[in-house]
């Protein structure tokens, strides 16, 4: 191990001792890491492994990129933070360039400091903006930690307060390979989205501020609707006088091959989130939304390090990066050929029984038995890869959806290599535990 370095020993021992145990790792031999540069990270030991989750798609730039890097660094030496009661530049710009490449006219921003801080605001946004309180989300979505955001949240592991925020119903989601309908896509013409209808007139007062989704599930499973889902729901959530709220936290900023994951569907909401990927390492977060929804929101609301001028700088810098290296279009390439080729690892693998996504956005669920989730399976396959030196994420409401969301910057290469050790590892986890 190079000098300086602990150890992950050393740390797992530090983490029993001082860290909330809520917080768990991957791995049950976890490594310690060091440094990261573009698509790769290195251990304490100086061994390089291939990003293939960055860090939950946040560094789409890749790891350290020598630009942000170097505009982060500067502006942390000309101005660190001064709080937004006072006027400073970045703060405005990037708001600006967020109006110039978000959808439809999503317009004003607030920033903040993390996807969940940015969806309690969003929803609170929408309360003001319709004088109602009553919130929808779905199934299998995740929201965030805060108390409000974990109320939204359709995964029960991310439920941990056992007193959860009231006055929020769940519909079913477009989960099509476990349709919670039980029916099958194009045949149930998309029931799912008419649930949403339907929640609203059963368990709801009918007033209903917002509906609160992710264009695509990420801690769900990477779960994808069919192509005229979100415009059947913008049309019902009209009807009943609800804003759509779209969760792009994990989605944004290039990953789905667009700028934003809603895109594909042509939708507009009048709000959205982001945050990970904005900062491309750095801490961030913000909420977007029309004019007149944006213009409710003037009782005094302000977060002292939201808006900060180097969150900004990073944020501002990213943009260039993503837009400059075109690094959509590159998710766009790449992850059409790498879901192609897990489609084919599908045709071998029979613990694959799902493949889904959008650019590098993709998920292969595992299951063993016909459907049943095969998640120690999962947990073996990540073990086994990380051992290779590939790190590949994991999601998915039984924790069996291998997640595949690298830095945007990744090549055909590496695309090659993760799929090469993907496939050897397969076969040794279907021959059984040894
Ligand atoms: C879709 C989505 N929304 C919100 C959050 C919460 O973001 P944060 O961890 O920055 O609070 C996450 C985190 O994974 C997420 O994936």
């Amino acid at each position: 191990m190079t000098e300086g370095f602990i150890g992950p020993e050393e740390i797992v021992n530090k983490k029993k001792e001082f860290i909330i145990p809520c917080l768990n790792h991957f791995y049950q031999e976890p490594v310690q890491f060091v440094r990261g540069r573009g698509q790769y990270l290195y251990d304490s030991d100086g061994r390089q492994y291939l990003d293939f989750f960055a860090g939950v798609s946040v560094i789409n730039a890749g790891h350290c990129h020598p630009e942000i890097t170097a505009r982060i660094c500067a502006q942390v030496q000309a101005l660190q933070h001064v709080c937004n009661i006072y006027l400073t530049q970045p703060m405005v710009e990037l708001a600006e360039r967020l109006a110039g490449i978000t959808p439809g006219r999503l317009q004003k921003s607030f920033f903040c400091n993390s996807g969940s801080e940015a969806n309690e605001g969003a929803v609170l946004l929408a309360r003001l903006a319709t004088g109602r309180s009553e919130l929808l989300a779905l199934q299998d979505g995740l929201h965030g930690r805060t108390y409000l955001g974990m109320s939204l949240n359709g995964l029960s592991m991310w439920r941990t307060d056992p007193n959860p925020a009231g006055g929020i119903s769940f519909a079913p989601n477009a989960y099509c390979y476990r349709c919670p309908l039980r029916l099958t896509y194009p045949n149930c013409d998309l029931a799912c989205a008419d649930e949403i209808g339907r929640v609203i007139e059963v368990s709801t007062s009918g007033g209903v501020a917002a509906l609160i989704a992710e264009a695509v599930q990420g801690n769900g499973g990477i779960i994808v609707p069919p192509p005229e889902y979100f415009s059947r729901v913008k049309e019902i959530l009209n009807r009943y006088g609800a804003l759509l709220i779209i969760d792009e936290v994990q989605s944004g900023f290039g990953r789905t091959g667009k700028w934003f994951a809603i895109e594909h569907w042509g939708v507009a909401p009048e709000i959205m989130t982001v945050a990970k990927a904005l900062g491309n390492g750095v801490p961030i977060g913000a909420f977007i939304a029309v004019p007149e929804v944006a213009d409710r929101y003037t009782r005094p609301g302000a977060s002292t390090l939201g808006g900060n001028p180097v969150s900004m700088t990073a944020g501002l810098a990213t943009l260039d990066v993503i837009a400059r290296e075109g690094l959509a279009e590159n998710a766009a390439r790449l992850g059409a050929y790498l879901k192609e080729q897990l489609l084919a690892l599908q045709q071998k693998h029979p613990l694959i029984g799902d493949v889904r996504g959008l650019g590098l956005m993709l998920g292969t669920e595992l299951v063993r038995d016909g459907k049943e989730p095969a998640a120690a399976e999962a947990d073996r396959v990540l073990e086994l890869m990380k051992n290779r030196g590939v790190l590949i994420g994991k999601n998915g409401r039984s924790r069996n959806v291998l997640a595949f969301q690298p830095p945007l910057v990744i090549t055909g290469s590496d695309a090659e290599a993760m799929l090469h050790h993907l496939d050897e590892v397969l076969t040794e986890v279907e021959q059984g535990p040894r």
